[in-house]
């Protein structure tokens, strides 16, 4: 079941399936290799199979690309581990639209932890209306805590 359409630009997201998890690891793989500052690819892999088992995931979707981004989220605590956009599919709103559907579920402002170097994630959070929070402290491994509106 389609959670949202853009039919203009031919993608819609839906909550993952099983059968997806190859393509969701594989945007993840292609986003991390931009992420130059991360630990190595294998850590990484390790690290993101074993958080996604906790969470839901839905992912955007078009029709000859196939499935072109992701977002997950851990339902209770409205925190969202991971939020990938191909590339190629990045500036459409995929982004915009996973959070969108991510924060439809939980009822309630989203939160998440981004990489300080992570200028590109940083500018669009900022777009978005994200802000730091007055509570927050200094995260582990150099993150910045986000909220939603
Ligand atoms: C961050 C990311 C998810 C954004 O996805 P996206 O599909 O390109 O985002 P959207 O097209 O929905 O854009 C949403 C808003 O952010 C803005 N935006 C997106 N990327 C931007 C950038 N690099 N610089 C400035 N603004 C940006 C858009 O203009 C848009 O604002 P608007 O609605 O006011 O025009 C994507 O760049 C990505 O996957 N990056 C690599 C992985 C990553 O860093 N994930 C975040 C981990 S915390």
């Amino acid at each position: 079941m389609s959670l949202m359409s853009h039919p203009a630009a031919g993608w819609s997201i839906r909550r993952a399936k099983q059968p997806d998890r190859g393509a969701v690891e594989d945007v993840f793989v292609r986003s991390l290799r931009e992420m130059a500052w991360r630990r190595s690819q294998t850590d990484e892999l390790i690290r993101f199979r074993q958080t996604i088992l906790a969470a839901e995931v839905f992912v955007a979707e078009e029709a000859v690309a196939g499935i072109i981004g992701f977002v997950s989220l851990e339902g209770l605590t409205a925190y969202v581990p991971h939020l990938f956009v191909d590339e190629n599919w990045r500036l459409c709103g995929v982004g915009r639209g996973l959070l969108d559907v991510a924060r439809d579920q939980v009822g309630q402002p989203l939160k998440l932890d981004v990489d300080r170097q992570n200028a590109l994630a940083i500018n669009a959070y900022s777009a978005m209306g994200w802000t730091v929070p007055a509570t927050a402290g200094r995260r582990p491994g150099d993150q910045i805590r986000l909220v939603s509106p």
